[in-house]
């Protein structure tokens, strides 16, 4: 395991979790169980990445452009995250784990809120990691509903700069990621944290996320550990 006293950790890691379909595909299986391994990766990963000393972790689990899918991928993927959020919060909860959404509630099944409702508010005082589960999440529908927001509670032009928009978004409040990792060997953003990811350093691998494992992330922290950020300076 990577000695925190040692390497330079981020603060918060956002990671795209990309490559389910194709992982499916290379073992002759339909998509859907891809997405299966995914969630159970996720899991997994989270119990893991929750004994690192770093505080905040978004993972990116579906996009507002991701509806454009089958209906019956679209289907498939809500019936395993309702399945998989009982379990998963409750050993979230257990490890004093936060649970966040970032994105637009409203679309959602009405079972899929209800649940990720209970989520956010059991662990609402919890004070380890902070886990953002970015679901039915675009950014620039969050810089949209942030810029609503400001124009109803009618705050005056002269007031309106980074920080207050910032304040605005879903991840209000949180620092900006340090290092964001998109698995599957895409190298785009695809509509995730754009606002935030002005500065954050990106890492991209082609392993496939349902095989990615603790190797795989130190691999990605080492990296980071390296990178020199000079944010405009010199
Ligand atoms: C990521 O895996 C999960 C979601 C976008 C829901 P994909 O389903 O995009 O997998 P590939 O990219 O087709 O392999
Ligand atoms: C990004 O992956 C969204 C998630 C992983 C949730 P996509 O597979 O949807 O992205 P594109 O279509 O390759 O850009
Ligand atoms: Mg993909």
């Amino acid at each position: 395991m990577v000695d925190s006293k040692k390497i330079n950790l981020p603060m918060h890691v956002a990671i795209v979790m990309d490559g389910n379909g194709r992982w499916a595909k290379k073992r002759g299986k339909p998509r859907l169980y891809g997405h299966k391994q995914g969630a159970l990766r996720a899991r997994d990963f989270v119990e893991m990445f929750a004994t690192y000393n770093i505080p905040y972790l978004t993972l990116y689990a579906f996009s507002t452009e991701n509806w454009s899918r089958p209906k019956s991928e679209v289907n498939g993927i809500f019936k395993l995250l309702s399945e998989n959020l009982d379990k998963a919060i409750q050993i979230a909860h257990g490890q004093n784990i936060r649970i966040r959404h970032l994105g637009r509630m409203d679309r959602l099944p009405p079972e899929i809120q209800k649940k990720a409702r209970a989520a956010i508010d059991l662990t609402d005082n919890n004070t380890g990691l902070t886990v953002n589960i970015a679901f039915n999440y675009g950014g620039r529908s969050e810089i949209a509903d942030a810029v609503r927001t400001i124009v109803t509670s009618k705050i005056k032009a002269d007031k309106i700069d980074e920080l207050l928009v910032s304040g605005h978004l879903y991840t209000a409040g949180m620092p900006d990621p340090d290092l964001l990792i998109r698995t599957g060997g895409e190298m785009r953003l695809s509509n995730f944290l754009i606002w935030q990811a002005a500065y954050t350093e990106l890492y991209f691998t082609p392993v496939l996320w349902p095989d990615f494992g603790r190797e795989e992330l130190e691999k990605a922290l080492s990296v980071f550990s390296k990178r020199q950020r000079r944010f405009g300076g010199i």
